[in-house]
């Protein structure tokens, strides 16, 4: 990405510091995502990923520290001024979370039944415009249980489009899924940044996704940005951190006869 120079910080992470009962999980998190990059924290299980993403949308509150959110400090905001950030700033949770008990269309639909007072006939287009911009046209009736994994995913991100967001937060979007919906999930991010100039971060310990996906990638360990660069340049990095995570993840699923994705450390 070129013009890095003027480009507008969407959201600022600054000094954030969370604990959960005496264990410091966040301690002094410094991020900036850039307008319409793809943004990847990489980091093992349990190393905060998630917890990071929820600042992003004020699910969670550091205890000490800043979240800006397209420049606005929404640290202390209570619930009802998150309301307009979090239809800005959407998140695709990490089990995809679809409503078992209703259709995908009513699972799409929802977001703007919540947030809307719009006539059935434009719920209808937009729930078949994000749809198709899945690559899942023609599903409208079918029940979560009667889809794939893959396909599953595919409409938690469906649904997490509908309000026409500008930022979409992927907590392990690929995980559980079969290398083809593993790929056919990661070129769905990639698409939406170039169709619809989403921006994107990504959670995850899965390499292949991240490099294919990300412009831009931290590590995050022992609660702190270990290193951040391009992924390039990540890829390509001698620092100690970075090596050990990404040789280390790659030689445990080596490691596994069986094939199955590790979990990174
Ligand atoms: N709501 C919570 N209450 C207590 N502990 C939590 C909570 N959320 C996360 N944690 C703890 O914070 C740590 C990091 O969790 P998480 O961000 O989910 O890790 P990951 O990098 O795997 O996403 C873990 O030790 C987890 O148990
Ligand atoms: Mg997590």
């Amino acid at each position: 990405m070129s013009e890095a120079a003027a480009r507008e910080v969407v959201i600022e992470l600054q000094d954030v510091r969370r604990s959960f009962g005496g264990h410091a999980v966040l301690r002094g998190v410094n991020l900036e995502i850039l307008a319409g990059e793809t943004f990847t924290i990489l980091g093992g299980s349990g190393s905060g990923k998630s917890v990071c993403l929820k600042h992003m949308i004020g699910l969670l509150k550091p205890d000490s520290g800043r979240v800006r959110v397209f420049g606005q400090d929404i640290t202390r905001l209570p619930e009802h001024r998150l309301v307009p950030i979090r239809q800005a700033v959407s998140m695709v949770f990490q089990s995809a979370a679809l409503f078992d008990s209703l259709s995908v269309y009513e699972n799409v639909a929802y977001p703007l039944r919540e947030h809307m007072r719009w006539p059935e006939a434009r719920i209808a287009a937009r729930v078949r415009a994000c749809l198709s911009a899945v690559g899942m046209e023609g599903v409208e009736s079918m029940m979560p249980a009667e889809l794939s994994g893959g396909m599953r995913k595919r409409v938690g991100v469906a649904r997490g489009i509908a309000l026409e967001p500008r930022v979409i937060l992927y907590d392990e979007p690929t995980t559980g899924l079969d290398p083809a919906n593993q790929q056919r999930v990661g070129d769905l991010i990639r698409s939406l940044q170039q169709t619809l100039r989403i921006t994107s971060v990504v959670v995850t310990h899965e390499l292949d996704l991240c490099f294919s996906v990300s412009d831009r990638v931290a590590l995050l360990k022992s609660g702190r940005i270990a290193a951040i660069g391009t992924a390039e340049a990540m890829r390509a990095s001698d620092q100690v951190d970075v090596r050990a995570f990404l040789d280390g993840v790659r030689d445990s699923i080596e490691d596994e006869p069986g094939g199955r994705v590790s979990h990174g450390r």
